[in-house]
């Protein structure tokens, strides 16, 4: 399979269309919806703040979803060989950014499967406690979570055991590692999360759920939730580190780009709606309050688990899903890796997915011992290096490709395509720029430092 850099092979692609977007799917679905979304709900009161955030996915996730695949598509190579194909006529100054971006890019990838990789470690260990077969804390989930993250050995065996899952996959390739097995998972988890909804459905809760989740109280809404909404948008879509580039460059020429584009979107809003809504539905039949933090997933549902009827069960399943989401999504972060050596500097893939998946451990180790390490990795990629990267490729897809490449993606759609195309360049021109420069700025401090917003953290 692997040959040098020297008998140029061809390059990998998807099998089918559906394969693609099932990965990109795969991608896009993870902790970020079942574990983050639902507990940054919860914190900022619900209803307005998914309001605020559906905004968010419009305005500056749908336009960068297509900015990325289209880049990937045109461009066909990994996140900087595709920029800088395409900013070619641009001199100097396109190569530059290219370099820029793309090595940004590729260390977002490296620095968030680091520790995505240890929250999803610690799913494996809650399946693992829910299928029986190590012990639960008498004390509760909340010990089981503390004898968890304060034990190393056991957050870095799982830590280890996901990495290896991840690489294993990755190094068989595109077609038939990443979407062979992300065409299994999407269809077990949206399974999965559609039976966990019949069951709160039938056991009360869904009710008073959907209440929560879906009737905006805009006197919850601050500042700081606009700006968690915003920031919520990158990370749950993929987006800003090239990841969306990375798996549209293993597209035919022919592909949709933007249906499939709008498709992982709103699969990706559904499945994080369901799972806010299967997961408060327990809270709230609990008669709990929804703003228990990150924790919610961890400390307060397995406890509440237990209560309920069948609740192993429940468990289990739901531990399951949490863990087909993050697997497929920590592909698609060693791939943006993985696509950069094998295409920038003539790795074969085995090659890059076992060198860099270990590398990426062994950072990962320190998120794995340390709750700190993995706060400053978390914060620097999800709050600075994503919307960066978002912003740069927002530039570049709306200023500085060709218009031929600009709007390739729009041709499929016949007449509609125009008005779209248009519509499309004034908002990744200067809205979504604008908006994602606010949060930038807001996230560093420096609105806050002249006043304009309270952002708190
Ligand atoms: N979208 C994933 C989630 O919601 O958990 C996280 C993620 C995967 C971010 C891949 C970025 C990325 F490139």
């Amino acid at each position: 399979m692997d040959r040098g850099p020297d008998s140029p092979k061809p390059r990998a692609r998807w099998g089918t269309r559906l394969g693609f977007v099932l990965a990109a799917s795969g991608s896009a679905v993870g902790l970020g919806n079942i574990w983050k979304f639902p507990y940054i709900t919860g914190e900022y009161g619900g209803g307005a703040f998914v309001l605020v955030y559906l905004g968010c996915i419009l305005l500056i996730g749908l336009p960068l979803m297509y900015s990325e695949l289209i880049i990937g598509r045109r461009g066909g190579k990994d996140v900087l060989g595709a920029l800088r194909a395409l900013t070619r006529h641009r001199g100097p100054g396109g190569r530059i950014l290219s370099v820029l971006t793309g090595t940004l890019a590729v260390g977002s990838g490296f620095f968030i499967l680091s520790y995505y990789s240890v929250v999803a470690g610690w799913a494996i260990h809650f399946l693992v406690v829910s299928l029986g077969i190590t012990s639960r804390s008498p004390d509760g989930a909340e010990a089981t979570f503390l004898a968890l993250v304060g034990s190393s050995a056991l957050s870095v065996l799982w830590h280890s055991v996901f990495m290896l899952l991840v690489i294993g996959v990755v190094a068989r390739g595109v077609h038939e590692g990443i979407e062979f097995l992300c065409s299994r998972l999407m269809p077990a988890l949206v399974g999965i999360l559609l039976l966990l909804l019949v069951y709160v459905g039938l056991t009360g809760g869904l009710a008073l759920s959907v209440e929560f989740l879906f009737r905006p109280d805009f006197s919850k809404l601050s500042g700081e939730a606009i700006l968690e909404a915003l920031g919520h948008a990158f990370f749950t879509l993929s987006l800003g580190m090239g990841a969306m580039v990375t798996y549209g460059s293993y597209l035919k020429r022919d592909t949709y780009v933007v249906r499939d584009g709008v498709t992982v979107a709103v699969l990706d809003t559904v499945i994080a709606l369901l799972a806010g809504m299967v997961i408060f539905s327990v809270v709230f039949a609990a008669g709990m309050e929804p703003g228990a933090g990150p924790g919610l997933v961890f400390v307060t549902l397995p406890d509440l688990f237990l209560d309920m009827p069948g609740g192993t069960l429940f468990g289990v399943a739901f531990f399951f899903l949490l863990l087909f989401a993050a697997w497929s999504s920590g592909l698609s972060l060693l791939e943006v890796v993985v696509a950069y050596f094998v295409d920038e500097h003539g790795f074969s893939r085995t090659a890059a997915s076992w060198l860099f998946g270990a590398l990426i451990w062994g950072l990962g180790l320190g998120s794995a011992v340390s709750g700190d390490f993995m706060d400053f990795f978390d914060n620097l990629t999800t709050r600075y290096m994503l919307p960066l990267g978002g912003l740069i490729i927002a530039v570049i897809a709306g200023w500085l490709l060709r218009p031929a490449d600009r709007e390739a993606g729009f041709l499929s759609l016949g007449d509609a395509g125009t008005p779209l195309a248009r519509a499309w360049t004034l908002i990744i021109r200067f809205v979504t720029p604008i908006l994602v420069l606010v949060v930038l700025l807001a996230k560093m401090g420096i609105l806050d430092r002249l006043g304009f917003l309270r952002t708190g953290g």
